[in-house]
């Protein structure tokens, strides 16, 4: 089961979300996957942060699309992180570990592609998005997986796009889905899971992945 860093390493204290520090800290704690969110800012670069604001998770304002990287860099992204640029954790993680690159946005798939395929990538990443649609140019160079907090339509779409994997919320993931995915050849990576008495169930499972906070907890090897 793969163990995805959920933004990194967040559930550690000192060490914010979606920062390169976050990333190698979950990748020390035994993460075998990254996961981080991506938006593009207003000089047209794609940078690694969640909200479309940078208020909550840096010592800044504003809004991400209004602000060159120039000065989105000089935040405080967690205890002296700066908000990377989508290049600069390809270059650092893409041979490391798999990689799952949520878009975060409309509009940005095809930039994302490239710098995945100009690095030779594509069997390192998983793009996902919650709006299925933004990832149909992805296919059929980059594994796609299908994000969402309902059930209704994912498998059916998910052949229809010609998706790798479904990325279901944790609450709605029943053995029935994890079969019918089987079944239907995907993958399916649960969102966000950090009991440790929750890990071991989807795990048992037969869950191929799932994202976490605290990848420490879980303490049985991944395979
Ligand atoms: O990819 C799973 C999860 O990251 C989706 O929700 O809000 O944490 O980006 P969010
Ligand atoms: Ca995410």
């Amino acid at each position: 089961m793969i163990i995805f860093g959920h933004r990194g390493a967040p559930g550690y204290p000192r060490r914010g979300e979606n920062t390169i520090a976050s990333f190698r800290k979950a990748l020390e704690c035994g993460a075998t996957g990254l996961e981080f969110d991506v938006r593009r800012c207003a000089d047209g670069q794609l940078v690694v942060i969640h909200d479309d604001t940078i208020d909550r998770t840096t010592n800044g304002r504003g809004r991400v699309r209004s602000l060159n990287y120039a000065a989105l860099c000089k935040f405080d992204a967690g205890f002296g992180s700066p908000i990377p640029l989508l290049a600069d954790v390809l270059d650092e993680f893409g041979a490391r570990c798999l990689l799952n690159i949520e878009l975060k946005e409309n509009g940005i798939a095809d930039d994302v592609k490239k710098f995945v395929i100009e690095r030779r990538l594509e069997r390192h990443v998983i793009l996902s998005s919650f709006e299925w649609q933004e990832l149909a140019s992805a296919v059929p160079e980059i594994p796609i997986g299908l994000l969402s907090s309902k059930l209704a339509n994912i498998i059916s779409a998910a052949r229809d796009l010609r998706a790798t994997a479904i990325h279901p919320h944790k609450d709605v993931v029943t053995p029935t889905l994890i079969e019918t995915a089987r079944e239907a050849g995907l993958q399916i990576h649960v969102w966000t899971v950090n009991d440790p008495a929750e890990m071991s169930k989807f795990r048992s499972l037969g869950a191929d992945g799932i994202f976490t906070d605290f990848p420490e907890r879980c303490s049985t090897p991944a395979s």
